[in-house]
């Protein structure tokens, strides 16, 4: 029996589930993987290369998959939005700052709006843009996030949409990786979820094998919210966003050393030294973003097969109910 929920119906989607557009690690291979599953896949637009984007748009070929931005970071290159309309993608998302600037353009080519948020004040924000769908990301979440957590965060939107725009959808995202997160959203009021940290172990992702190896190794304990991965690369995001990653020997070296690591001379070195451990796929000494939910994360397999296997899971826990409820016996 296939999940069924507005969203699946909105999008016209088998599963209720869509992948994160992570940058850098989900490129049109993923993202096409998902969407041939069922779920939707998102290519993640990340801080913005356009002949990346095209790259990426080839490989996912004729599948439909739709892509994500940075809006902070898009703000400087406003003309990617029209190259990614242009394509048709089967949705666009908005995270990290106002999605108003690109909002009517986005309305205007039809394309269904997304937009990730982090608290209620965003929630608002992005009911006045015209969000057709909300994802309200809790700060378990793998890469940038606020510090909300997922449990009341999706249950709080899911009453403002309620009552200010109950057309527009609900999806939770933020520590979901089983069937169990998707049964749980669902009960919270989404109409479901979207996936990051559970996809960067799959065979699809763009992720080298130590960075799967990684995750698959690490547990809820081994990640931390730090600002360090982007002090090294130079990006200058948002105060009320941090990125939550590995808790690895480059980011136990630095965190609480921030100032240090700004300092220009040695922000040259070790930038240098991050980017080349990045491409080589050293998860020790580069940053590697990932969630809490690494701790639910055991081995790596084809999207296909985590999609498919958190559906029938999030199916046996809705039908059967509650698994722990200690029910007294007078
Ligand atoms: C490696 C990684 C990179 C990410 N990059 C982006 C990004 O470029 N843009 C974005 O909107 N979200 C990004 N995210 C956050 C996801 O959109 C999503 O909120 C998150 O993965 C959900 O939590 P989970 O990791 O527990 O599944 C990233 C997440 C990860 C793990």
């Amino acid at each position: 029996m296939p999940l069924r929920t507005r969203l699946t119906e909105r999008l016209g989607i088998e599963h209720p589930i869509i992948s994160a557009p992570m940058g850098l690690l989900a490129g049109g291979k993923l993202a096409a993987a998902v969407s041939h599953a069922g779920g939707l896949g998102l290519i993640g637009g990340g801080y913005g290369d356009g002949d990346w984007l095209d790259r990426e748009f080839a490989v996912a070929g004729n599948v439909r998959v739709g892509c994500g931005f940075i809006s902070w970071s898009l703000e400087k290159k406003p003309e990617l939005l029209d190259q990614v309309l242009a394509r048709s993608p089967a949705a666009l998302m908005l995270s990290f700052g106002s999605p108003a600037p690109f909002a009517a353009r986005i309305k205007q080519s039809g394309v269904p709006m997304i937009c990730q948020v982090q608290s209620m004040a965003h929630a608002r924000e992005a009911v006045d843009a015209g969000a057709d769908v909300i994802v309200a990301q809790g700060g378990e979440a793998g890469g940038h996030g606020g510090s909300r957590s997922t449990l009341t965060l999706v249950p709080e939107v899911a009453d403002l949409l309620a009552d200010a725009a109950p057309d527009t959808l609900l999806v939770a995202a933020g520590g979901i990786a089983d069937g169990r997160g998707l049964a749980a959203a669902l009960i919270l009021g989404a109409d479901g979820v979207l996936i990051g940290s559970r996809l960067i172990a799959s065979s699809e992702a763009a992720a080298p094998p130590g960075f799967q190896q990684a995750i698959v190794a690490a547990d809820g304990d081994s990640t931390i919210k730090t600002a360090v991965v982007d002090i090294v690369r130079n990006y200058e995001w948002p105060g009320e966003f941090s990125g939550r990653a590995l808790r690895n020997r480059f980011v136990t070296s630095w965190h609480g050393r921030e100032d240090v690591l700004a300092e220009p001379a040695i922000n040259a070195d070790e930038n240098e030294r991050y980017w080349s451990a990045f491409r080589s796929g050293d998860a020790d000494n580069t940053g590697v973003f990932m969630g809490e939910a690494a701790g639910l994360i055991l081995d790596v397999r084809p999207a296909a097969r985590i999609l498919d296997d958190m559906v029938a899971q999030a199916e046996r826990a809705l039908g059967e109910g509650p698994q722990r409820i200690v029910r007294s016996r007078t």
